[in-house]
């Protein structure tokens, strides 16, 4: 029977899919806590990462190697670079690029992994036309499948809101979704980062971000939840 992973990088953003996990057993490796159960009858693996790109690989290989998952899902929030999205709109994957890889001194492009066939690391087709089914069974008013800006910084300005989607074509800004998907990338595991815009990047976000993160991870949980049963 496969083992799909479900990461979130905080709290928030994992705990409607702890009050589903059924026949709970927790297993810790590397200080981070997998819980191991069923949601619908399918087995999963919860786990909080932690914030960042390095949390966010350490525990995804772990997911892989020690709990064997086939799929990983990420739940979660983002600060929202696209002009038109929201706070509470969704962002689907449809690739994860690094964005605070920079090795332009050398001629690189931003974004790009020196020496490395593949930096933009696509999702998986099935689970992105997944979420997308998902999206509009919930009735999520506006959701976009776009590329997914991950960097171990909290994005706070409208100048760097600007830069990022206009040079790197970023919908959402985040800071583990191309971590995962890099080591999926690596491993040949299909994977999708659902992100619900908690703020939109430009600095307000300290006023209510608790506030529209709870509400946001409640977004992201339902799209995952329907999903599950899916699978
Ligand atoms: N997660 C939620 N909002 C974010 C932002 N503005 N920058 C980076 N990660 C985020």
């Amino acid at each position: 029977e496969p083992v799909i992973g479900l990461i979130g990088a905080m709290d928030a953003e994992i705990e409607l899919l702890l009050g589903q996990l059924e026949n709970q057993e927790q297993i810790v490796k590397a200080g981070i806590s997998y819980l191991t159960g069923s949601i619908q009858g399918k087995r999963v693996v919860v786990c909080k990462s932690g914030v960042g790109k390095v949390n966010a690989a350490v525990t995804t290989q772990i997911l892989i190697d020690t709990f064997g998952v086939s799929k990983v899902v990420f739940t979660g929030v983002a600060g929202a670079l696209h002009p038109q999205l929201d706070i509470g709109d969704i962002v689907i994957s449809a690739s994860c690029l690094q964005h605070d890889m920079d090795v332009s001194p050398l001629g690189f492009a931003r974004g790009v992994i020196p020496y490395q066939e593949v930096s933009d690391f696509p999702a998986d087709a099935a689970l992105v036309q997944l979420a997308e089914e998902a999206c509009k069974a919930l009735s999520v008013e506006r959701y976009v499948v776009g590329k997914v800006l991950s960097g171990d910084q909290f994005i706070a300005s409208r100048d760097t809101v600007k830069l990022l989607h206009e040079q790197l074509d970023g919908a959402c800004a985040e800071m583990e979704g191309a971590a995962v998907a890099q080591v999926c990338y690596m491993n040949d595991v299909p994977y999708v980062v659902i992100r619900s815009m908690s703020d939109k990047a430009d600095g307000s976000a300290h006023i209510n971000f608790p506030e529209f993160t709870a509400k946001a991870s409640e977004r992201s949980y339902d799209i995952v939840y329907y999903m599950l049963n899916r699978l």
